[in-house]
């Protein structure tokens, strides 16, 4: 057990991670350098890029890059990238624009951009005192942040609000400020966070400075941004009259699919279990081009369902109605996104996802990356009420098995017409597979 544990591990170089790694952790490592170090960049430079991301990299991970076409958003058509390991999403995507193009396409709307950060603190003092000097607290935090502001102040973002919140009730002595932040085109944690760790010492000292406070004490908890940013949401919608709907399956005609399609969207709000995995679905998409774009997916999910839990349950993130032969379904999230900055910049693919995308702002990458959300909700919907979600997912994981088994593409032929009508198993296809070589 104890010659597992390492210390200078990050010290060590690649390859001697590697052979730490083979000694230590594998039964069989006759092979190992040589697997992590084919996913490596062969340019080194480039690869220098990649290790800098992180910490203790011995190779890449690599994952599927795709394109999901004919997005048409509020009259512009997109290719959308996106980066995802599970089958059928991009082809859902695809099937999902095409399904709107001719009617209407998207349209999206940026409801909100305001970015949040909070700066905890504890404070043994009485509250009025702090709510009597709020103004002039105010002003010296702001004013002390100035060399840090005055960049984004340029760009036409800033602070935007300061709010303290009294939870002593909750917690002795704990009070917060939350700060509203607009940061432009960049995601901006990095900013965000410098500020509020700028106003955690302002703090400090206006209070030190206070002649007769000196008996109180105050203790910065910690300055960090917020995931949940309900004030940086955006919509997108698609809609039309239900005939429209006609061609959207074979068994239903366009008004019957429409309500049925409603029902499936209100049990995601009536109930939890499947707001989960309807949202999944949508995330599918929206996670897809965030990581597409060299932006943080763990932070658009964590904001996201936070935001669908936000009246004290958890419900879908989308919604539809079907009124006077109208059908509508849209969808709310919150996306605190960048397009200049961080990984947008560094990542060559992050880069050209951008140029794909026309190098748009972040309020435009907003609304794109919540149309393809909405259409990977609407291409899940679809099937789910109508063939049933595992006759798209089955081609595709049949791809995968004959992947796998390394089918030449004449035994492919030959498996994918036995299969037809069959139920498809991996040990079904292997056997058959087997078969059809067997001399
Ligand atoms: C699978 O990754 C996503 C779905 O389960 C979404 C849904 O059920 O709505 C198909």
């Amino acid at each position: 057990m104890h010659s597992k544990i390492v210390s200078g591990f990050s010290k060590k170089n690649k390859d001697q991670k590697i052979n730490w790694l083979a000694e230590h952790y594998f039964e069989n490592s006759t092979d190992l350098r040589q697997e992590f170090q084919q996913f490596q960049h062969p340019n080194q430079e480039q690869q220098k890029v990649f290790d800098g991301f992180s910490e203790n990299t011995i190779s890449n991970f690599i994952l599927p890059y795709g394109v999901a076409p004919n997005f048409l958003i509020n009259g512009q058509t997109y290719a959308v990238p996106m980066v995802i390991e599970e089958s059928s999403v991009v082809a859902a995507a695809s099937s999902a624009a095409k399904f709107w193009l001719n009617k209407g396409g998207f349209s999206t709307k940026v409801l909100s951009t305001t970015k949040l950060g909070q700066l905890h603190f504890s404070w043994d003092g009485p509250s009025h005192l702090l709510e009597d000097h709020l103004e002039k607290i105010k002003t010296r935090m702001i004013s002390d942040a100035q060399p840090i502001t005055a960049n984004m102040e340029r760009r036409g973002g800033g602070i935007r609000a300061i709010e303290l919140l009294n939870f002593t009730e909750e917690e002795a002595h704990y009070y917060q400020f939350r700060v509203g932040f607009e940061t432009c085109d960049s995601m901006g944690a990095n900013f965000i966070n410098s500020v509020l760790e700028s106003f955690g010492s302002s703090l400090k000292q206006y209070i030190g400075e206070q002649e007769n406070w000196q008996q109180y004490s105050i203790e910065v908890i910690m300055a960090i941004l917020s995931n949940y940013t309900p004030e940086c949401v955006v919509r997108a919608k698609v809609s039309c009259p239900v005939e429209e709907l006609a061609n959207a399956c074979e068994e239903l005609d366009g008004a019957a699919f429409a309500e049925k399609f409603a029902k499936a969207v209100r049990i995601a709000h009536i109930d939890p279990y499947r707001a989960t995995t309807h949202n999944k679905g949508i995330f599918n998409g929206i996670d897809a081009v965030v990581l597409a774009t060299g932006n943080d997916f763990r932070a658009i999910e964590a904001g996201g369902h936070t935001y669908a839990a936000r009246d004290g349950q958890y419900r879908s993130l989308s919604h539809c109605t079907v009124e006077d032969g109208h059908f509508n379904f849209w969808l709310d999230i919150p996306l605190a996104i960048g397009t200049v900055g961080g990984l947008t910049k560094l990542h060559p693919l992050a880069k050209r996802s951008l140029e794909m995308l026309g190098r748009p702002s972040a309020e435009e990458l907003m609304q794109i990356i919540a149309a393809t959300g909405l259409a990977q909700n609407f291409a899940a919907l679809r099937s789910l009420v109508t063939t049933g979600i595992q006759k798209g997912h089955m081609k595709m994981h049949l791809m995968n098995i004959l992947n796998f088994l390394k089918a030449t593409d004449q035994e492919a032929v030959a498996i994918q017409e036995h299969f037809s009508d069959k139920a498809i198993s991996y040990n079904g296809i292997r056997t058959f597979l087997e078969d059809i070589r067997r001399p």
